[in-house]
């Protein structure tokens, strides 16, 4: 009867300790701290406390063994208690830490007592590496129903059996649909089903307004997403909504403006402390910019986009007015979201209205505003599905299928922007930015005038030509008139 017992507590307990849902994440080293001991996070959950249950050995530089990892607890029966959510649900969230290694790929074990859990060689990114290679995707879920995002999943596991290396994976937001659903079940499904993929490649976020929870306080996603957010920041009314991290040879800035862009911010309070925020984040990229010359900034919220039915596609250059203000006034290059269920591209815009830029073929120089791109088709059971809108004045293309973004680095001056689209693995959509002034159009370049300039100077020149042509024909009218007359009084002798 005891051992019965015995043995039901202990299958219990390590049913309990099951862990679910390994991820990656970049850690401080990569922001402006350089904390050389924090280069990895790899977490995972499980339902009970488990002390002393895991170990992690870690091949780089040298091999070493972890026994320590830092456990946290997350109530969120606590977090919803007397309010009308009825959730009950609590799970412990335990991170193993990494330091920097030497070496640009290190092989990690994951145990659970002596049976394995999980072992995998991953590239970790370094802070001076000269090429650097990320995926953008986001909009999608793992329900399995209507299996919107099979095709991602799909792909993902055809890479890492490739052996193909990323950087990392930057989410543009929104996922699982949502996370605190089903008393946050659909949140542990998610964490479970992605870890596919997280528990190879390093996965940063942009939060969606899926993403928030029952209280808009974003305590599941926070707690599980381990994003590089400084306390600091943090008030009693305010959460911090911004954080950055450089890779190689660019600098990555994670803004969420849903307060903003969904009206929630009546006295502009949460807009001052972003603002202020990313002000501060560029001045100090800007002066470290001969060292690392990108700025790439991502977010769930696009500022121009196709769905005319959604106010944000038709405001939010105006919610969004104060940040497209520093994007051009400290060069961002490129500017990545997701929303709304689709690839899009659009051209350099400020305010509403086209700004001044070069394109040669599919390369972009001297461009006055960031480039800017949805990448939001990684496939939602939820809402419609992944689709073409009506072209707007700043669209230049649009794609419908399930798709992933990848952005390469090749060195200072030459940044790719690839749009793949998963289910065949082809590229739809390559452009480049280029930070030098040598385009195809040689003249244009040695002088660097824009776009706009040279266009005017173009039409200026067909006008030009056209009056010529005018004056030549009136001249030639005018002097076959004469000869006309000429004739005549040749003819009659006048003469
Ligand atoms: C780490 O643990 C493994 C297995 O438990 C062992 O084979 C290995 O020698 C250990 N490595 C170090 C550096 O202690
Ligand atoms: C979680 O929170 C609930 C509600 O406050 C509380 O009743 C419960 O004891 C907490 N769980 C643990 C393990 O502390
Ligand atoms: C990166 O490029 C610089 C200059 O082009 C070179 O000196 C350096 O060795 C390169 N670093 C690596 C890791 O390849
Ligand atoms: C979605 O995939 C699941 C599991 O592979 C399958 O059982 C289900 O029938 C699929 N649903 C649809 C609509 O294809
Ligand atoms: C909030 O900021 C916007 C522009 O950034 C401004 O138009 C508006 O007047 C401000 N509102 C308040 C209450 O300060
Ligand atoms: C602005 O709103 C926040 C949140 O509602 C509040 O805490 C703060 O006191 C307000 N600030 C001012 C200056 O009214
Ligand atoms: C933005 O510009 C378009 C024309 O390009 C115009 O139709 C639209 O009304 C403008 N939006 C706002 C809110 O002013
Ligand atoms: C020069 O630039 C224009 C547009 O600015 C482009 O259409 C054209 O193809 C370029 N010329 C060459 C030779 O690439
Ligand atoms: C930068 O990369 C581009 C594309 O790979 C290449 O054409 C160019 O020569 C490189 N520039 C330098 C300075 O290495
Ligand atoms: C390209 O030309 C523009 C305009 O003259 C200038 O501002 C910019 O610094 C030049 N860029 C490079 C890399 O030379």
């Amino acid at each position: 009867m005891f051992l019965i017992m015995f043995l039901f507590l202990t299958i219990r307990t390590q049913d309990q300790c099951e862990p679910f849902g390994i991820r990656l994440f970049l850690g401080h080293y990569y922001t402006f701290l350089k904390i050389d001991t924090d280069a990895l996070r790899i977490v995972f959950n499980t339902k009970s406390k488990c002390n002393n249950y895991f170990s992690l050995q870690v091949k780089g530089d040298q091999d070493f063994n972890l026994t320590s990892y830092k456990t946290k607890f997350l109530n969120m029966t606590d977090v919803y208690v007397d309010t009308k959510a009825n959730i009950q649900y609590e799970t412990y969230i335990h991170t193993f830490q990494i330091p920097i290694q030497q070496t640009s790929k290190i092989q990690y074990i994951l145990k659970q007592k002596d049976s394995l859990v999980k072992e995998a060689i991953v590239k970790l990114p370094h802070l001076y590496q000269n090429t650097t290679k990320v995926l953008f995707f986001g909009d999608m879920d793992s329900s399995w129903k209507l299996n919107r995002s099979k095709p991602t999943f799909d792909w993902f596991e055809q890479q890492i059996k490739e052996e193909t290396e990323f950087d990392s994976l930057l989410f543009t937001g929104d996922m699982a649909y949502d996370l605190e659903s089903e008393n946050c079940l659909r949140g542990e499904q998610w964490l479970s089903r992605i870890s596919l993929f997280t528990s190879q490649y390093p996965f940063m976020i942009a939060p969606g307004n899926h993403d928030g929870g029952y209280d808009y306080k974003q305590t599941f996603l926070r707690q599980n997403f381990q994003m590089l957010y400084l306390n600091e920041y943090d008030t009693s009314n305010y959460q911090n909504n911004f954080y950055s991290f450089n890779i190689g040879l660019v600098h990555f800035i994670q803004y969420d403006p849903v307060m903003i862009v969904y009206k929630a911010d009546p006295n502009n309070s949460t807009q001052e402390r972003l603002l202020s925020q990313f002000k501060n984040d560029l001045i100090q990229a800007v002066q470290n910019r001969q060292e690392v010359p990108w700025i790439v900034v991502f977010t769930h919220y696009p500022i121009y986009c196709n769905y005319m039915d959604d106010d944000q596609c038709v405001h939010n250059f105006h919610y969004l007015a104060e940040f497209e203000k520093l994007f051009q006034e400290y060069h961002v290059d490129l500017y990545i979201s997701g929303h709304q269920h689709n690839y899009q591209r659009n051209m350099p815009y400020y305010q509403n209205h086209s700004v001044s830029f070069q394109i040669d073929g599919n390369k972009y120089y001297n461009y006055e505003s960031p480039i800017s791109i949805i990448e939001g088709a990684g496939g939602a059971d939820y809402g419609p599905e992944i689709m073409i809108y009506n072209d707007q004045p700043y669209t230049v293309k649009q794609l419908a299928e399930n798709g992933v973004g990848l952005l390469q680095v090749m060195n200072k001056t030459h940044l790719q922007f690839q749009h793949i689209q998963v289910s065949t693995n082809q590229i739809m959509d390559e452009i480049w930015i280029i930070k030098t002034n040598e385009s195809a159009n040689e003249s244009a370049n040695e002088s660097g005038i824009s776009f706009n300039i040279w266009f005017t100077i173009y039409i200026l020149d067909i006008m030009l030509a056209i009056i010529g042509c005018l004056i030549m024909f009136f001249y030639f009218k005018n002097k076959s008139n004469k000869s006309k007359i000429y004739k005549k009084a040749l003819d009659s002798n006048l003469v």
